[in-house]
């Protein structure tokens, strides 16, 4: 079928990066079909889109064909393939959900695009390189991950399995595909159980920030506004077909002056709380000491660079929580 530019589908399309994603795309004049397993009523993330003439949105689940068969529009110009279980408690409390709505969700995503030849933009993870220890991590270096034991392994797993199904069928059938891997973005709105957004929403509300391990380990901070722009990009640009791209700012923090900006931002005096990783999760949690992105693939063929600083970015963040009681409010 002959592609419409203007169309295009998102998936985990209520999430914190597809509600961004989607706010952009309207407003470069997209006709935007999205689809989440949240309902369209409890989405705030999508309270600014909801009422868009050209929004369109369907609740629904990946892992079921049909489901997908109804959403999928074979006009479409790109899908955007964001559904996923996030975050390392959370596939902590579901593993079987995990793999399942990445392997098999990803799966039915991918058999429709090659059915109708649409074109897939894939959200993976730095997480992909586990404990490679030689940062900063190029887009082709090994992936080094820990023992099927360790939990946190399983969505680094399950995201590469994807990636790996994604080359084999473009191989195949040519099907075109970009895969972006997300360097720690973060912003407003996101679901207040990772470093940034859960410092924020404790410190606004009182509580002390907690603070894993002494602090040292190193995130490097990508803004989701930044972020967006590498998406859009990455699944667009004739020369990013066939390819993965780094998404994340070159710049590594520690996670002391992270919880430190914070503070500063929020005006907080309060102390963090230290707390020992292996005593309150055992055996079963790994942390990586380190992840950093080279970032030289993506500004060579996307022209793209990650440009807000962490400082920046956490002081917006702050700002945009401050303002928003619903946040402040979520029970984590
Ligand atoms: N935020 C980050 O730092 C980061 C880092 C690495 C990778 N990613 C990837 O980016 C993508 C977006 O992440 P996010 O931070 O916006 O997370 P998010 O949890 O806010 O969004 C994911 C969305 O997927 C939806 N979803 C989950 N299961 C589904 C299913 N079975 N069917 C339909 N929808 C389903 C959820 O309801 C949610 O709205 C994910 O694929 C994630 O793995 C994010």
């Amino acid at each position: 079928m002959a592609k419409n530019p203007e169309v295009v589908m998102v998936t985990g399309a209520a999430g914190f990066v597809g509600s961004f994603l989607i706010e952009r795309l309207l407003a470069l004049g997209h006709v935007v079909h999205g689809l989440d397993i949240a309902p369209l009523d409890a989405a705030r993330n999508l309270e600014a889109v909801r009422a868009h003439p050209n929004f369109h949105y369907m609740q629904g689940d990946i892992r079921d064909r049909a489901t997908i068969e109804a959403f999928f529009r074979p006009e479409a110009a790109v899908l955007y393939h964001l559904a996923s279980v996030v975050g390392v408690r959370r596939y902590m409390e579901d593993p079987l959900s995990l793999i399942d709505i990445a392997i098999i969700g990803t799966r039915h995503l991918i058999a429709l695009a090659v059915e109708h030849d649409v074109r897939i933009l894939f959200t993976s993870t730095s997480e992909i390189y586990g404990r490679n220890p030689a940062v900063p991590w190029k887009e082709d270096d090994d992936r080094v991950l820990g023992a099927t034991s360790v939990d946190r392994w399983s969505y680094a797993a399950s995201k590469g399995v994807c990636e790996q199904m994604l080359y084999g069928v473009h191989r195949k059938t040519g099907l075109p595909f970009s895969i972006v891997r997300f360097f720690n973005v973060y912003g407003p709105r996101q679901t207040p159980i990772y470093v940034v957004s859960q410092t924020v929403q404790r410190v606004l509300n009182g509580v002390r920030p907690d603070l894993y391990d002494g602090g040292t380990q190193t995130r490097c901070l990508t803004y989701v506004e930044d972020a967006i722009e590498g998406v859009i990009a990455a699944a667009t640009r004739p020369e990013a077909i066939g390819e993965v791209f780094n998404i994340g700012n070159s710049t590594e923090n520690t996670m002391a002056e992270v919880v430190g900006m914070v503070l500063e931002a929020a005006g907080s005096d309060l102390e963090p709380v230290p707390i020992d990783t292996r005593e309150k999760y055992g055996a079963v949690y790994e942390d990586i000491g380190r992840r950093v992105p080279a970032v030289g693939k993506a500004e060579r063929l996307l022209g793209w660079k990650a440009t807000t600083t962490a400082r920046e970015g956490i002081a917006k963040t702050v700002a945009w929580a401050r303002a928003t009681p619903w946040y402040l409010a979520l029970k984590p």
